[in-house]
């Protein structure tokens, strides 16, 4: 009876206490910091989120500044939740605001990656840096079976990230994106190995 008391007592502590604990998630990388996303990038997101960068991704870039503030607000929800982890990515040394990363569905068997980076670092392999090290903290916390990367079939340095991770396609579909562009999808699936 005592055992079970106990048990019961944790168990409610556990529900009453909550501690979020991917909301101190903090990957550190040869050039790189990621952390969860917060209020604290809002401005930079809502610049940087432009409708060049979205060309080939299915959301589309805010209107206002309260668009930024509802996907902030709707991806602390999924962090809580443990449902997705979305991070900001920084530069290491300066803190600089370079980009937004995101793992989603992470409780499945194939949870999704997403990435976007601000114009002005394309070209610096941040994307593979980022993808890499995000991978390799899955593996490390997640019980998954294959990382889903989808990308626009044009999308070339997008492309490259699975590529390099040993993705490969696993089917093509169209979809039509939230500005209205039908998007041809490479499914790439990365194995857990
Ligand atoms: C996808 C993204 C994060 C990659 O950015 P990045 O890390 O700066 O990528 P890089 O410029 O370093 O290039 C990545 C690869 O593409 C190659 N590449 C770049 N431009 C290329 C071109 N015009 N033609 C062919 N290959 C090209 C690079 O050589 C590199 O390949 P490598 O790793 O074999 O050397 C970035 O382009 C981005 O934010 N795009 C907009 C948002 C987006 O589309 N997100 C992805 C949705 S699936």
């Amino acid at each position: 009876m005592k055992l079970l008391l106990g048990y019961i007592s944790e168990q409610l502590k556990k529900f009453l206490t909550p501690n979020h604990r991917l909301l101190s998630v903090e990957i550190v990388t040869n050039r790189l910091l990621l952390k969860p996303v917060s209020m604290i990038y809002k401005e930079d997101i809502f610049r940087e989120f432009t409708e060049e960068i979205t060309t080939y991704m299915y959301p589309q870039p805010p209107k206002e500044v309260s668009d930024t503030e509802s996907f902030i607000n709707d991806s602390l929800f999924e962090i809580k939740k443990e449902q997705s982890l979305v991070l900001v990515i920084l530069k290491r040394n300066t803190q600089e605001f370079l980009g937004c990363v995101g793992i989603h569905n992470i409780n499945r068997r194939n949870p999704e990656l997403g990435i976007w980076l601000k114009k002005s670092v394309h070209g610096n392999g941040y994307g593979l840096e980022t993808i890499n090290t995000l991978k390799k903290w899955a593996d490390g916390n997640l019980d998954y079976e294959v990382l889903v990367y989808p990308v626009d079939r044009e999308n070339i340095r997008s492309r490259r990230i699975p590529e390099r991770l040993g993705g490969t396609i696993f089917r093509e579909f169209d979809k039509t994106n939230l500005s209205g562009k039908v998007l041809h999808i490479l499914e790439f699936r990365i194995p857990k190995k």
